[in-house]
């Protein structure tokens, strides 16, 4: 079974794909990761980079590049969002993540995926589909406590500014832009608790696996 799960920035897919993941028993893959390892290979080879300096990034990943550190800071972030933008290295992350979802490590009988395009592009055949959703307000808050909670500075008006930005740039891109599949399940997290999200994620998984 394969859970697709896209959404804006901020907006709940981390937590909720890690735990259907483990409610489910099936493999689970950030596929943000990959952009943000990208971009820190491309950051670490020059101040910065350029489009070329990206798409050769994204065609020598090594497996442990998406488990760097400093992948989730601002900088990362910000050039991600450029190297996303081009088809050259989307297609190079392409085949890794149509991998991933057709033999899951692990021998797991599945995977959940999430990030932008998982629905559209990357699984268009996902037995499950959810966009998870928010209002860009309750994105920067839940931003803001989290690299609190990390012991980073955290501006709200900032961070909000950037959720913005990055919304933007990955809404308008011509590749690949941030939309619902037409067949994704909107899920809208601003009013909800993880708890409640989760509740409702699985509601939609046992209707979509019964159907
Ligand atoms: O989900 P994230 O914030 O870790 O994603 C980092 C960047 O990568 C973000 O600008 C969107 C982009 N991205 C994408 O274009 N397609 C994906 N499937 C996942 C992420």
């Amino acid at each position: 079974m394969i859970i697709a799960l896209d959404g804006p920035a901020a907006a709940g897919k981390g937590t909720l794909a890690k735990r259907l993941a483990a409610a489910l028993d099936l493999a689970h893959l950030d596929s943000g990761l990959l952009y943000r390892a990208t971009a820190a290979v491309a950051l670490e080879r020059t101040v910065a980079p350029g489009d070329a300096e990206f798409i050769d990034a994204s065609g020598s990943l090594q497996p442990g590049d998406s488990a760097r550190n400093g992948l989730h800071s601002n900088a990362v972030a910000t050039a991600a969002s450029k190297a996303a933008a081009l088809p050259e290295v989307r297609a190079a992350l392409l085949a890794f993540q149509q991998n991933f979802a057709r033999t899951p490590p692990g021998g797991k009988a599945g995977a959940v995926l999430d990030g932008r395009d998982i629905g559209t592009v990357v699984c268009p055949d996902a037995a499950v589909k959810i966009f998870v959703t928010a209002s860009a307000e309750v994105r920067a808050k839940r931003r803001c406590l989290e690299l609190q909670e990390r012991g980073e500075d955290a501006i709200y008006q900032r961070v909000l500014q950037h959720v913005r930005e990055r919304d933007r740039s990955d809404e308008t891109r011509p590749v690949a832009p941030l939309k619902p599949a037409s067949d994704a399940v909107l899920l809208d997290t601003s009013a909800l608790t993880p708890d409640e999200v989760f509740e409702k994620a699985m509601a939609i998984v046992r209707s979509r696996s019964a159907g």
